[in-house]
């Protein structure tokens, strides 16, 4: 073989079938080949195991796709480029035109896009009302014909708890397909509940790294089996090498979230005692209005604490300027502590009613709390806001 030709066609290494690798190796491959044609077209038509295009599949998505739909406790897990490519996705495909979407005010402001302009172009209708507001919710989805209803918990950016039996029972009588936003909660939570359809953004808890970008829906096989020839052509596929990064950070996922979470908790018992602020949103506070569903609902109260600071006594950006760990930054769920302030949260897209509900204010901080010491957290935010 001439030196041009070996570049393309290098030699194939094999291993022993009893010496494995102890990670997966990563599947970097566009595409997979058989020995024949006939053996392509079985593999095609699902008449034989195996990969042809990683558009479509590829071994490495293939066991991050396993391990998050048995995480999350469901059968199957169709993964996207980004969480929220998951969340058009899965919406893109279930919904027809005349469609009726509910979803709620205190809700992550691109998803809400996603219905109320991307799906509305196509002839889809929606409702928007509050999570606080369950007879609102059951009689829109008693009265009005509802595809999908989409919502969080807790909600971002500011923590309110769904009353998640209320909204899958009503949904379920009435016909329409639940979809939960779970990155908030995680893998490990609401699995018990009936919901239809988790979505996730794997770019928070899952990586944990900030350093890639990931969406993952699961469901039912059939429910992903029927998703997954839209998802195909829309083509928001995952990277084999991303989704090797995001099996790798799952490894670690549960301690980085328990000692998030238990940072989290001291962090807003600092904070509800410190006078520059005026309240603050932990569903593991015992002041949280709906602690009791979260106790009921959820292993643990997350690694988000949003708060409001007092009218008049720090200055909103001064105080975000002013911590040194908490980095202003959009997203969460990274090792690092993060702070993203109102004023780059301000849900311009909802009405003064639905923006009453939404609860965002210049002077609300959403806080992603990190794994570093919750010591060295405390001191930076009590520095901050004057000692
Ligand atoms: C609740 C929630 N859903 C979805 C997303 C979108 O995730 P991604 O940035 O991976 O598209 C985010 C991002 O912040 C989020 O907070």
């Amino acid at each position: 073989m001439k030196s041009r030709t070996r570049v393309n066609h290098p030699p194939a290494v094999r291993l022993p079938d009893d010496n494995r690798p102890l990670v997966a190796p990563i599947y970097q491959s566009v595409k997979f080949t058989f020995d024949d044609v006939e053996q392509s077209q079985l593999q095609s038509r699902g008449e034989r195991d195996g990969f042809q295009y990683s558009r479509v599949s590829n071994p490495t998505l293939r066991q991050l796709e396993l391990t998050l739909a048995e995480l999350q406790g469901r059968e199957a897990c169709l993964l996207t480029a980004s969480g929220i490519a998951g969340v058009s996705v899965a919406l893109l495909s279930l919904c027809r035109q005349g469609d009726h979407v509910v979803l709620f005010a205190e809700s992550y402001q691109p998803s809400r896009t996603v219905v109320r302009r991307l799906l509305a172009r196509y002839g889809v209708r929606h409702t928007v009302l509050s999570i606080d507001d369950m007879d609102a919710f059951e009689s829109v989805v008693s009265s009005t014909p509802t595809r999908v209803v989409l919502f969080e918990s807790p909600t971002n950016p500011v923590l309110k708890v769904a009353d998640i039996s209320r909204i899958t029972a009503a949904a379920r009588k009435h016909g329409a397909l639940t979809l939960l936003d779970n990155t908030f909660a995680g893998f490990h939570n609401h699995g018990q509940f009936d919901i239809d359809i988790f979505v996730h953004s794997l770019t928070k808890y899952a990586s944990g790294h900030g350093d890639v970008m990931g969406g993952a829906v699961i469901a039912s096989k059939a429910i992903i089996d029927s998703m997954k020839s839209d998802a195909i052509v829309i083509g928001a596929t995952l990277d084999p090498h991303t989704a090797f990064m995001i099996q790798r950070g799952l490894k670690t996922y549960f301690l980085r979230y328990e000692r998030a979470c238990a940072n989290a908790a001291v962090i807003a018992k600092f904070l509800e005692g410190h006078p520059a602020v005026a309240r603050v949103s932990y569903p593991g506070l015992e002041s949280h209005p709906q602690r009791a569903l979260a106790v009921a609902q959820t292993h643990d109260f997350g690694t988000i604490v949003t708060f409001e600071l007092r009218d008049g006594a720090v200055d909103p950006a001064v105080f975000s300027k002013a911590l040194k760990l908490f980095a202003i930054s959009a997203s969460l769920g990274s090792t690092e502590s993060l702070i993203q302030p109102g004023q780059l949260m301000l849900p311009r897209d909802l009405n003064p009613q639905e923006r009453t509900w939404a609860a965002v204010a210049n002077t609300t901080m959403r806080l992603s709390i990190g794994i570093e010491d919750a010591d060295d957290l405390i001191e930076d935010l009590r520095t901050a806001l004057g000692g």
